[in-house]
């Protein structure tokens, strides 16, 4: 039987105090009509909160910007009837005993124009250049740059206000702070654009930005070196090249880095450390200084883009996960796939029940419990 306690051990980050080192990944499920969270999302996030869930971060919400989302089922994070329901989902996963950050997502580049809650909106990017590398709209002011950071911080500052635990930033996978980082869609000349320093400026100036919304409310930041559908891309590739990325997020403030992997178990730089060598949280802890989040197929044998072609994935194994945690190679775990198959498997892995899980089943997508 796998010794699972380094897995609930608490940790803290910042002054946030956490019972075990699970998070549950941000997921989004686009089960908000009217862009407000409602009775159904309530009972969804205080199920996982009472299942043992240590810090649930939320499915990606929307900031201010009114050509951040193509999905106008995404609950946003701005406006008096949104954040009132997002209000009754702090509550109730308090009353559960978990704690909660919201993931703030603005989708820049990545959303097709015409969609989302405000078709008519642009979509927003560094340089007007899409994934693909195509120039499809004109480069933002340096004006409206500092509007883009300024609307995470307002959605930060109503996340405090609320009472939440935390925020997290959405800086991978392509979308808005992601596309700043990464030199194929950020081909600015001014502050944000040109070396990897000035390509992370646009997120510290959007952390330096929450910190005086939030105060002592630990900030996290999401990365990614992969983008959707360019499973090849780096922003760093190399871990000189990391160390300067991730230094610019430690000097604007932030408080953790939650560093997204397809597999956990992937290493990030095998010609230097070899097959077996650190994974990006590694990485990122070793060079930051600072607390990371490893995410990645934990507890499943295969990987999440599947899930969206209707792919299952069996009950995977969590003896090196867990073994890579007690060395202290990262901090924390996300699990996705497996938390949202099932509100309890957090508390059945720490009860001993791990024969009760069960392979994840793609129509979870489909459900809503
Ligand atoms: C249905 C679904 C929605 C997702 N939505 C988001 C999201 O809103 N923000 C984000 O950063 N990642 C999102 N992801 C990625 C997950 O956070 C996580 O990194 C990924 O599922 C890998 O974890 P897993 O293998 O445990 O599922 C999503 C994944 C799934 C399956």
């Amino acid at each position: 039987m796998t010794d699972v306690s380094p897995l609930f051990r608490p940790f803290h980050i910042r002054g946030l105090e956490l019972k075990n080192r699970i998070v549950m990944a941000p997921m989004t499920r686009a089960r908000s009509p009217g862009a407000f969270p409602n009775d159904n999302n309530v009972a969804y996030y205080a199920r996982r909160a009472a299942g043992e869930v240590g810090l649930i971060l939320s499915e990606g919400t929307h900031t201010r910007r009114r050509g951040a989302g193509n999905d106008a089922n995404v609950p946003l994070f701005w406006g008096e009837q949104a954040l009132a329901g997002w209000k009754r989902v702090i509550d109730a996963v308090h009353a559960a005993g978990g704690k909660m950050g919201p993931q703030l997502w603005h989708q820049g580049m990545s959303r097709k124009p015409g969609t989302g809650h405000f078709p008519d909106a642009p979509s927003d990017g560094p340089s007007g250049i899409d994934l693909k590398g195509e120039k499809v709209a004109s480069e933002p002011s340096e004006a409206e740059v500092l509007d883009m950071a300024q609307a995470y911080a307002d959605a930060a500052g109503d996340a405090k206000r609320l009472g939440f635990d935390c925020v997290e930033l959405h800086g991978a996978h392509g979308y808005l702070i992601d596309e700043f980082f990464w030199e194929r869609t950020n081909q600015r000349t001014d502050r944000f654009g040109g070396s990897i320093e000035k390509r992370a400026e646009f997120a510290a100036e959007a952390i330096r930005r929450c910190r005086l919304a939030v105060g002592e409310l630990p900030i996290i930041i999401r990365i990614s070196q992969w983008k959707s559908g360019e499973f090849t891309a780096k922003v760093a590739t190399t871990p000189q090249e990391l160390e300067r990325w991730v230094k610019v997020l430690v000097n604007a403030g932030v408080d953790a880095i939650h560093c997204s992997q397809r597999r956990i178990l992937e290493p990030e730089f095998p010609a230097v450390d070899g097959p077996n060598g650190l994974n990006l949280a590694g990485w990122v802890k070793k060079l930051s200084g600072l607390p990371t989040i490893s995410v990645g197929s934990v507890g499943l044998s295969s990987e999440f883009i599947g899930a969206f072609r209707g792919e299952g994935s069996s009950v995977g194994k969590l003896d090196e996960i867990i073994a890579r945690l007690d060395r202290g190679e990262f901090d924390l775990v996300a699990v996705g796939r497996a938390v949202l198959q099932d509100p309890e498997w957090a508390l059945k892995v720490k009860t001993g029940r791990q024969n009760e899980l069960r392979d994840y089943d793609a129509k979870s997508l489909q459900t809503y419990f």
